[in-house]
């Protein structure tokens, strides 16, 4: 089964929205297989943020994900990297359609409530970088 890693940032955690957005995840049908509120080290963001190192926005990023905790989470189900995207809306909050999480709770791009794999490959390195395997659930529900 498909697997993501769904990161609510420091702005989605200060504003108390892991509730709403996890509610959102689980009432899609996907199903949560890890999830911590942990705060970034300056390493580990830029490694997770790598593939924009040259843009110029890149320190920027960097300071505001290390700058307070963030909820990481990896979700579970059919075709969950893409339709997790779609829940997300577009990266800058100001283009995202209202009903997206970002739509609908997001103002500015470096402030986007959310952070999604964006492929198979971007998820399984993600996954990597912020979960041991032990802290993953696997487990069948019996409800
Ligand atoms: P995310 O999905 O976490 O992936 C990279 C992030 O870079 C993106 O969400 C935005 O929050 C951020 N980003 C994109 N463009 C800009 C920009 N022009 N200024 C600041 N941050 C940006």
């Amino acid at each position: 089964m498909e697997r993501t890693y769904l990161m609510i940032k420091p702005d989605g955690v200060q504003r108390n929205l892991i509730g709403e957005v996890v509610s959102r995840f689980e009432k899609k049908g996907f199903t949560l297989v890890g999830a911590k509120l942990m705060t970034v080290t300056k390493e580990t963001a830029e490694t997770h943020y790598a593939e924009h190192k040259e843009r110029p926005f890149f320190g920027e990023l960097v300071d505001f994900i290390t700058s307070g905790p963030v909820f990481a989470m990896v979700w579970e189900g059919e075709n969950v990297i893409s339709t997790a995207r779609t829940m997300m809306g577009a990266t800058n909050p100001a283009e995202a359609a209202p009903g997206t999480i970002r739509g609908d709770y997001g103002v500015q791009v470096a402030m986007n409530v959310i952070h999604g794999s964006d492929s198979t490959e971007s998820a399984k390195r993600e996954i990597g970088i912020f979960f041991e395997d032990a802290e993953l659930n696997n487990y069948e529900k019996v409800v």
